[in-house]
């Protein structure tokens, strides 16, 4: 069977223009700059306008990270989505994309994977790809979570962000090899069991409503080094790589504190993370593509680098990812 590898050739984000500040959160619940900081490491956070959705912004991550791969939407044959925030319950939000980029061929769907969504999405895609079924794809983070927080609850609604992020693969001939560029390997997990501990407390079936993000954090907190730390050591040894070759980590932009606790089990130098959760917040299944978006347009990602990509979402839901850029 024929074998390709899916290389990503151009990488696209978009961040609404409205800021919320630590300060400004101050005046809508009993919280301050100083605790938000400390324990999370956001500043402040991007959040849509009013009218403004999931597809629209998806919509324009997408058309930058075609533009960056000097491709037309007109030339891709599929299209995901990852998001817990559709526009509607259905249709999918892919299939408005498909439509608002003119993309008159091929398919397109939504993944539900939460915070992991967009490492789903891509190792879905990967597969298409290798079997030589797909030669190209969009692969999209989008969320609203300004929509799904409960602005009464300090211990939740300090901690998301609104945002997109889209990058387009190319099939190329051959397996992923040592040096060449594509997608080497992804390693993807979930655990049913903790429903509970990071949830939307709505929905169509259950509850006829839209409802509410509940978690416990400190909880999930525990959960997120232990497993992400698992998933990373299995994709690094199916892919015969350990922690010195990765040029760059570029993880799911939760909490500071995790991705410190990460590294430094990794043993990777502070300058090695691409943080962006300090102007981000959680942006859920955007994260990884805004994250990486920011880290090729201020010209640390190069071509050639492998990078090292982590996630982890409610169900619970996590993985990891390596690519060579
Ligand atoms: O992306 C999906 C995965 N999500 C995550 O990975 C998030 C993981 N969890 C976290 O990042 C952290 O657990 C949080 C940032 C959510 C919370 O930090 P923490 O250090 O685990 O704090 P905590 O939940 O243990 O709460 C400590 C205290 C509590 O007060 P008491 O009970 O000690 O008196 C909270 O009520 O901090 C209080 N608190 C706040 N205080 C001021 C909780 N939220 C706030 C707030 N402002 N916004």
């Amino acid at each position: 069977m024929s074998r390709f590898r899916s290389v990503i050739a151009g990488v696209g984000g978009y961040l609404p223009k409205k800021v919320l500040t630590n300060a400004d959160l101050a005046k809508m619940v009993d919280t301050t700059d100083e605790w938000i900081s400390q324990r999370t490491g956001i500043h402040k956070r991007h959040i849509a306008a009013e009218g403004e959705t999931t597809s629209m912004m998806a919509t324009i991550a997408s058309k930058r990270a075609l533009e960056a791969a000097g491709m037309e939407a007109g030339e891709l044959d599929m299209i995901i989505l990852a998001t817990a925030t559709p526009d509607l319950t259905f249709p999918a939000t892919a299939t408005i994309v498909q439509k608002e980029l003119g993309m008159l061929r091929g398919f397109a769907f939504d993944i539900s994977a939460v915070c992991s969504g967009f490492l789903y999405a891509l190792a879905v895609a990967d597969s298409f790809m290798a079997r030589g079924q797909v030669r190209s794809a969009l692969v999209i983070g989008s969320e609203t979570f300004s929509r799904i927080l409960d602005w009464e609850d300090r211990t939740t609604c300090v901690l998301f962000g609104d945002g997109a992020g889209a990058v387009v693969l190319k099939a190329e001939p051959g397996a992923p090899g040592m040096g060449e560029r594509g997608i080497v390997h992804t390693h993807l997990r979930s655990d049913g069991r903790h429903t509970d501990l990071l949830y939307v407390d709505g929905g169509p079936s259950k509850t006829q409503t839209v409802g509410h993000l509940r978690m416990s954090g400190n909880k999930v907190f525990r959960h997120a080094i232990t497993n992400i730390s698992g998933a990373i050591a299995r994709v690094l040894d199916d892919a015969g790589l350990n922690e010195s070759d990765i040029d760059w980590f570029v993880p799911h932009q939760a909490n500071e504190r995790i991705l410190e606790g990460i590294s430094k089990k990794l043993g990777l130098p502070k300058e090695k993370v691409v943080s962006t959760v300090a102007e981000h917040g959680n942006t859920s299944a955007a994260s990884i593509p805004l994250a990486l978006d920011v880290a090729i347009q201020d010209g640390r990602v190069k071509r050639g680098d492998l990078v090292l990509f982590e996630a982890l979402g409610g169900g619970f839901t996590w993985g990891a990812a390596l690519a060579r850029m």
